[in-house]
């Protein structure tokens, strides 16, 4: 049975209870984070910590504990949840419990819940599909809010689609990034992603691809990325905390270059794999 932490306790998961008037459920009024653990190690967690700050600021909920309380946290879940398993932390802090009304006070307890979950290896090397779809999402996709209505619509279509995994997101022309994830786009050996503005998710593991790109000292920019070149792409990769660094080999009814996975992606794949199990491999 696995223990997590809510507010403050460690219990297992079926007597962990959260009031029907928390805000996290009456309005998505809340943000959360996905860390993977590789090796019993806790992967970015300072940037990690840093993003979940970023995303209660932009919402004006005080960050209920500091750094290394955090970190005690989730050092405790991942022992009170002992497993030879890849492993990853989820936590998600609300605004707290309050009368249904949209105007919230200032003074809440925030709602704080963390637990580790295991996570199901994935062999990538085939490569994957995805469809594309218009970003029918907010203009504040740099906060990691649990307001997910829009992706969860999106994976489905994608899951509905014969087997693909995910939703490339386009707007005005050009690619944002997927449902659940980045999106790199590989052309004549330049790769290229979306910069961090409003429209993408800040991803972690997106940011440690460009730093591996630049160790591998392979040419990258980040910029505006038209749909047009995901259509003539060499290469197209897909990255988050779940997934790592993911080949496209076909979207929507086109295949991806020859439809198998490039030589590039082999490359990063290394290079992620030893980042893994040698994080210290980039100071
Ligand atoms: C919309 C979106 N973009 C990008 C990502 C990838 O971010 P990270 O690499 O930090 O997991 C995620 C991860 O959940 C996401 O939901």
């Amino acid at each position: 049975m696995s223990i997590v932490y809510l507010n403050g306790e460690f219990l297992p998961v079926t007597e962990a209870r959260v009031s029907v008037l928390d805000r996290g459920f009456t309005f998505a009024d809340s943000v959360y984070e996905v860390i993977p653990v590789y090796n019993e190690n806790i992967f970015r967690v300072q940037e990690h910590l840093q993003r979940l700050n970023n995303s209660l600021n932009a919402i004006a909920i005080a960050n209920p504990f500091s750094e290394s309380q955090w970190q005690q946290i989730l050092t405790d879940v991942l022992k009170k949840n002992p497993s030879n398993s890849s492993r990853s932390l989820y936590m998600q802090v609300t605004r707290g419990v309050s009368d249904r009304e949209h105007l919230h006070m200032n003074d809440l307890q925030p709602t704080v819940f963390v637990m580790s979950r295991e996570v199901r290896e994935q062999d990538l090397a085939p490569g994957v599909k995805v469809i594309t779809h218009e970003d029918i999402r907010w203009d504040y996709c740099h906060i990691k809010t649990t307001a997910l209505l829009a992706n969860v619509m999106l994976k489905r279509k994608a899951n509905d689609a014969d087997g693909a995994v995910e939703t490339i997101l386009i707007r005005d022309g050009m690619v944002t990034e997927g449902a659940a994830s980045n999106v790199f786009v590989v052309k004549n050996s330049t790769v290229v992603t979306a910069r961090k503005d409003g429209s993408v998710l800040p991803g972690i593991t997106r940011d440690l691809l460009l730093e591996l790109l630049d160790y591998a000292g392979i040419q990258y920019s980040e910029d505006s990325v038209p749909v047009s070149d995901l259509e003539s792409a060499d290469e197209v990769w897909l990255t988050s905390s779940s997934m790592g660094v993911a080949p496209v080999v076909r979207v929507d009814e086109r295949d991806v270059a020859d439809g198998k996975t490039g030589p590039m992606w082999k490359k990063v794949d290394q290079l992620f794999k030893e980042f893994k199990s040698n994080p210290g491999m980039l100071k």
